[in-house]
């Protein structure tokens, strides 16, 4: 299959990448443009741990070519901490033993910080709600809500 340039702007910064048409925007944002914090589980859109914001709003970085994501800002688990300083989240659910192997934690930083801009003071049933399309396989989701509260 032919290439073609596509062209993305990823947390402020201008990537060019010669790749094919068929690529996922999760695969290039990973292998082409080299910011692996975003994880890739299911490949389907069921796990949420490729989640990054499109636009300014959580999507599924697996079920989007990244052909169609030109123009669109993105923003990727990188764009975080900032100068190795965590945000108020990162270090809630450091403290709160939120993550074991830490796979779906970007996708959940995506999705929460996104959310709690929006609904800062979420009860814990909006924060289970928030995070249901997000599967820890790991921690049984408590202590990533105790950093929330
Ligand atoms: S890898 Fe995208 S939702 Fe699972
Ligand atoms: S911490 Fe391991 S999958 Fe969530």
């Amino acid at each position: 299959m032919s290439s073609a340039d596509v062209k993305l702007q990823i947390n402020g910064q201008a990537y060019t990448v010669n790749t094919e048409p068929r690529k996922l925007l999760s695969d290039v944002i990973r292998e082409e443009c080299g910011l692996t914090g975003t994880h890739v589980g299911c490949e389907h859109g069921v796990c949420g741990a490729c989640t990054v914001l499109l636009d300014g709003r959580p999507a599924r970085s697996c079920l989007v070519f990244a052909i169609q994501c030109e123009g669109m800002p993105i923003t990727t688990i990188e764009a975080m901490a900032q100068d190795g300083k965590l945000t108020t989240l990162q270090q809630a659910l450091h403290e709160e033993h939120g993550l074991q192997c830490g796979f779906c934690t970007p996708g959940i930083l995506i999705t929460l910080d996104s959310y709690l801009a929006e609904n800062p003071h979420p009860s814990e049933d909006e924060i289970r709600e928030a995070l249901s399309g997000n599967l820890c396989r790991c921690t049984g989701y408590r202590n990533i809500i105790r950093a929330e509260r």
